[in-house]
């Protein structure tokens, strides 16, 4: 006997399906595995025998093989364990195969027949949606993720028992819905970590307020001690919240990558990754033998904080040349080519020499000239290209350190940053990208459009500074986000000024 089983498999973050096709013939029992699956795919084939036989269900001995089509995919996870058994028990007439036709089957098995969690399951629903298949049977652990699809019908299954008695029609799994609005329905979010403790650095935080609001990318440079760190770390608290589409997108990632928290449905908060300047250009890129996605697409939409950027390795660095300008990061493997999206606020700080006071009046720099050189370029022309923002922390004044609790807190500037934001998704309707740092060419032309004294500035600021193109572009949305931070909708002289005074030219 023969059956098809519809399953899903991940590419990317993008789903793809996968017929499980289940032979059962008479011969020498055995049990074939074909389709370019990977270790945890073989190994089903020990999950399921003892899974089936442990849930008093009969396993064939006979000779089976199991086809995962298409054959030319690769094949990766556990995911494929429930389909394969629920293939077998339909070839073997233990389950009404005429009535699994329009499910998608997914999840792990244990040896007593258990189904457990996987990750990706969002880009699975979305993939079934997209194939016109309405029912999904999946891990009760991964319900809440699935439900968002308010398109498909999810059964999560706890036990291979419920699922025969599903699909037999001898006991129904309760369909499982979460209330998508509600999820967005935040109060007003509690941050342990306030801008109000910060006194002084008004230039830094108007940056880090910019950078928020149009998601730019940004340097912050200064003397040890002066707050950068602690300065990075409050952005969190003045960022604008996701919308729907966006926070579906970040959610597909972080389930890719087995991060989602338990029972979370939606990651509603925009992510802020910082990971150690030790880490390998694999895990900030992503990749590797069975690719992931790297640091910088963990943090799609939200911030990636690079503290200490000049002790990072040079290559390191490099390597987010291409996933800055683009906003995907592309991985090229033998057997073709993974794209995960990267659309994220880059934020960097350092200090402007290695002993950490070249600009400091006080005290003395101890470092030699080649050691300053050898140090910044670790920051290459290229990458210093792509920072809209530069930015100098200056010491703290000790009359500013005693004036604790004066300055503006989260609160205030995120509800700026907010309206700064709606605007931008209110312009952008209809041309799917969200802030201002995703314009293109020829929407810059059509929304950055300047007054004649604008227009002298920045020549002006071109020709003096030998800028590139890109450096034109890039002060051209900086100036559109100052713009909406002002709630204006022509880009003043003033805000183009404003944007060119961040530019940075050269860190020597
Ligand atoms: N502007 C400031 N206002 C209030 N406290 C500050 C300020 N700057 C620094 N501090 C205090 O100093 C501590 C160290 O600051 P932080 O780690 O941010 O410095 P940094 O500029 O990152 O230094 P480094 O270059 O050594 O990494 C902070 O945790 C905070 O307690
Ligand atoms: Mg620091």
């Amino acid at each position: 006997m023969l059956s098809k089983i519809k399953s899903c498999g991940l590419k990317g973050i993008e789903g793809f399906i996968i017929n499980v096709e289940t032979d059962i013939s008479n011969g020498i029992p055995a049990f074939d595995l074909v389709g370019l699956g990977d270790v945890a795919v073989r190994e089903a084939k020990e999950r399921v025998r003892s899974a089936i036989k442990n849930t008093g269900y009969e396993f064939p001995t006979r000779r089976i093989t199991v086809n995962l089509a298409p054959a030319n995919l690769r094949k990766e996870g556990s995911a494929l364990d429930l389909p394969i058994a629920m293939g077998i028990l339909a070839a073997t007439g233990q389950v009404d195969s005429s009535l699994i036709d329009d499910y998608m089957i997914i999840g792990e098995l244990s040896l007593d027949g258990q189904i457990k969690g996987i990750n990706g399951v969002l880009s699975m629903v979305l993939c079934a949606c997209q194939e016109g298949i309405r029912n999904v049977i999946l891990p009760k652990e991964n319900a809440d993720e699935a439900a968002v699809i308010e398109n498909a019908n999810i059964y999560p299954a706890e036990h291979l028992e419920d699922v025969i008695l599903h699909v037999n029609g001898h006991r129904s799994i309760k369909r499982h819905t979460v209330d998508v609005k509600c999820l967005f329905d935040i109060k007003e979010q509690f941050y342990e970590n306030d801008f109000s403790e910060v006194c002084g650095q008004e230039n830094v935080k108007r940056v880090l307020e910019i950078a928020a609001a149009g998601s730019h990318s940004c340097l912050i440079m200064g003397i040890p001690g002066s707050g950068k760190t602690m300065l990075a770390r409050r952005l969190p608290s003045i960022l604008p919240p996701l919308t729907f589409d966006e926070a579906l997108q970040v959610t597909r990632i972080h389930s890719i990558a087995g991060y989602l928290p338990p029972k979370t449905s939606l990651i509603t908060t925009r992510p802020f990754r910082s990971p150690h300047h030790t880490i390998s250009a694999t895990s900030l890129i992503g990749g590797g033998k069975y690719p992931k996605p790297g640091e910088i697409s963990l943090a799609h939409y939200g911030v990636l904080f690079l503290d200490e950027v000049f002790e990072f390795d040079k290559h390191t660095l490099e390597a987010m040349r291409q996933p800055l300008e683009d906003g995907v990061v592309t991985i090229s493997r033998l057997n073709g080519s993974i794209t995960y999206p990267a659309e994220i606020t880059l934020i960097l700080t350092g200090n402007p020499c290695p002993c950490g006071y070249r600009t400091d009046e006080t005290k003395k720099c101890t470092c030699s000239y080649n050691e300053i050189q050898n140090y910044l370029s670790k920051l290459s022309g290229p990458l210093l290209d792509r920072i809209d923002l530069y930015v100098e922390a200056m010491p703290v004044k000790y009359k500013e350190l005693n004036s604790i609790g004066n300055g503006e807190n989260s609160s205030q500037i995120r509800q700026r940053v907010i309206r700064a934001r709606d605007i931008q998704l209110e312009r952008y309707k209809g041309y799917k990208i969200f802030s201002n740092s995703q314009l293109s060419g020829a929407l810059i032309k059509k929304f950055c459009k300047l007054d004649s004294k604008g227009n002298a500035l920045l020549k002006n600021a071109f020709e003096k500074f030998n800028l590139s193109a890109r450096a034109y572009n890039r002060i051209l949305k900086v100036a559109r986000t100052i713009a909406d931070l002002d709630e204006s909708a022509d880009i003043k002289s003033f805000h183009i000024a404003e944007a060119i005074q961040y530019r940075v030219t050269s860190l020597r």
